[in-house]
This record gives structure tokens, sequence and C-alpha cells, in this order.
């Protein structure tokens, strides 16, 4: 476990499951939730950009490293789950990164939302493949082949522009960063709280402050 811990972020913003953690200027919301279940506060919004884990063992590894045993069977109903929340979200545009061994499953769900569908081989650790699909009715003239998955986020909410941007998958936050940096109020939800934790404090470092909300 000590491995997983995520540096000690959690010990300076100790956010919990159950708890709403909120950043008063833009009004954006981030909560520890399993996006298997019902999400903990309402979602309004244009753009979804989200990094799922990509596969069955991809899933229950974060699982393992979040301190759970909550493991998955299949993938494909994580992929039920998955869909099933963008679907309730609703956004006009939607980025998922995905990599090959279920790219065209994560396809052809998109497919049935959008009219236009989207694709771009890009990279991860500056050097591994993976894909960013885009489900939108009207095309992009954006083209984000061989970026860095560190960059395509602030990329993709830069062109789109959105008010605000939704990540059930939000990690140490490279998603809330970019939507942040343009303006866009953020709505964010994670399995592992000292992974959000970390978001948390690279917002502060970028003088965003998210603290626990008093109305839930
Ligand atoms: C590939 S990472 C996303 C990285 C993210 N873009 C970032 O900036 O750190 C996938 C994330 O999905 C989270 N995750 C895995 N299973 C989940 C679940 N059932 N519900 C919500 N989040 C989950 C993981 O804990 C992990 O942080």
């Amino acid at each position: 476990m000590a491995n997983w811990k995520y540096g000690d972020s959690w010990e300076k913003y100790p956010i919990e499951e159950d708890e709403i953690w909120q950043d008063p200027m833009s009004q954006s919301n981030i909560a520890v939730a399993d996006l298997r279940n019902q999400l903990p506060f309402e979602i309004k919004t244009e753009m979804v950009y989200m990094d799922s884990p990509w596969s069955k063992g991809n899933v229950n590894s974060f699982i393992t490293k979040a301190g759970m045993s909550s493991y998955i069977d299949s993938f494909e109903c994580f992929m039920d789950c998955i869909f099933g929340q963008i679907k309730k979200i609703d956004p006009s545009v939607c980025y998922l990164e995905i990599g090959k061994q279920h790219k065209e499953d994560f396809i052809v769900r998109l497919a049935s939302m959008y009219s236009c569908i989207e694709e771009w081989e890009i990279r991860y650790y500056k050097k591994n493949p993976c894909y960013l699909i885009r489900g939108a009715d009207f095309i992009t003239d954006t083209d984000f082949t061989g970026l860095d998955d560190e960059v395509t986020p602030l990329k993709a909410i830069q062109v789109e522009k959105p008010a605000s941007v939704t990540d059930i998958c939000t990690g140490r936050g490279l998603t809330l960063l970019a939507a942040h940096k343009f303006g866009a109020r953020f709505y964010g939800t994670e399995l592992n709280k000292r992974r959000l934790a970390v978001a948390i404090d690279r917002a502060a470092k970028a003088g965003i402050y998210y603290e626990k909300c008093s109305i839930q």
C-alpha cells in the first residue's frame, strides 16, 4: 500500500467519500466516487474529457491501488457503467482517451450517441501509443495526432471553449487543471481519494483552492 500513497497530498487535503469539495470562485465540484454507482452531485456540462481505465486488468489495478476489493469480472459491464454515466451527463462533446484493446467497442458506443466520431493516435508517458476519440454532432478541425496526453486535455478545452468540463476519472487532475486554465467550471469524481487529493494539491499550487463544501 505504501507505494500507492501518491505522496502526502491527502494528509494536506483529506477528502473523504460522501464529501463534496468545491472551488467557490468557479463553483467547481469534486468528490470521491465510484463511477459504477450513482454520482454524488448533478452534472450539467457541455463537455466530457476523460481517461478511464482501458482494460479489465487496468480497472482492477486501480481498485487495488484505491485499497478496495470490488474487482470487476467483465470490462464490458464497466463500459456499460462509463457510457451510462456519459448518457446521463449528456455533453455536446465527449473526448475519451483509450487503449488499443477495446478501441472499437468504445467507438461503437460513442457512435450510438453522436453523429460525428473522430480518432487520433496520441501518446502517453511521451512514447506509448494510445488513442483519443471525440464524439459530437459536428467535426472539429483540430489535429491531436502525436500529442502527449499531458497536453491533449488542454488543447481540447482550448479549442472547444466549453463553460464547463466533466471528468469522472479525475485521477491526479490533468483535466481539472486544464479546465481551470481556460476558465471553465469543473465537475470531477474519482475512485481513489489519495489520487484526488493530488489533484487538489496541484490546483492549490496553481492558485485554485478547493475546500470541503458545507452544503451537501
Ligand atoms: C488513467 S487514470 C486517469 C488519469 C488522469 N487523467 C490524471 O490526470 O491523473 C484512470 C483513473 O480512473 C480512476 N478509476 C478507476 N476506476 C474507477 C471507478 N470505478 N470510478 C471512478 N474512477 C475510477 C483511477 O483511480 C484513475 O485515477
